[in-house]
């Protein structure tokens, strides 16, 4: 399987937990107070809660249900109930290889994470959720027009061989605009938008209001 773009790194600062959904793997990514980045299934060892509702508490995260702690290494090191106890070294949960690059979060649930390369100054803009199939997202994205003034218009590029990714090209201005699909559920799609050369406030604004339209033209066209 291949690195999966689960999210953007902006969207998950210091001491903050996030669901995702990797094929049938659910996920709960979490950064801890250092910054330390990690994947692990969102099931907690105990009674199976969703670790993505817990706390990050400094380097732990806690499950919100009982409060048990897991250190960075995954392994259960505080239980509230026995505070005087040293929880056995067995008590851990399972975890996957995760990494940041270009501003996106990278999960690889069978290997070592190795994100697809992409423009070395490219940047992220936002993400947005699509409630549609993951093909019917890129073809409407790859149908919807990008103008950003009578001197800029963007053209797909077929130059990327993954085809989870679109890449629309302004020739003239020497800019791109990158877009990450990720299927995050049966029928739910998260694209990722990243930005490669010199954009205007006002234009980045445009590019996330065509992103939106994008949105609901694939919604629309499934409803
Ligand atoms: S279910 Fe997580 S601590 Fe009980």
């Amino acid at each position: 399987m291949a690195s999966e773009p689960v999210g953007l790194a902006q969207d998950l600062t210091e001491q903050r937990v996030m669901r995702a959904q990797v094929g049938d793997q659910d996920l709960a990514i979490w950064r801890s107070e250092s910054s330390k980045l990690q994947a692990w299934s969102n099931r907690c060892p105990h009674r199976g809660m969703r670790l993505s509702h817990g706390f990050v508490r400094g380097e732990s995260l806690a499950c919100a249900y009982h409060g048990w702690h897991y250190n960075c290494e995954a392994a259960c090191h505080y239980i509230p109930a026995h505070p005087e106890l040293t929880p056995p070294e067995t008590i851990k949960v399972q975890t996957f290889g995760v990494l940041e690059k270009h501003g996106v979060l990278w999960v690889n649930v069978e290997d070592t994470p190795k994100p697809t390369p992409l423009p070395d100054n490219c940047f992220p803009l936002r993400s947005i959720t699509i409630h549609v199939a993951l093909n019917t997202a890129i073809e409407t994205s790859q149908s919807a027009p990008l103008s950003l003034g009578a001197d800029s218009s963007f053209k797909l590029s077929d130059e990327n061989a993954d085809a989870s990714i679109l890449t629309l090209t302004d020739d003239t201005n020497h800019r791109q605009v990158l877009m990450l699909f990720q299927q995050s559920g049966d029928v739910t799609v998260t694209c990722h938008i990243l930005m490669d050369g010199d954009f205007t406030t006002d234009e980045l604004i445009k590019v996330s209001r065509w992103s939106e339209s994008v949105r609901r033209l694939a919604e629309s066209s499934t409803s």
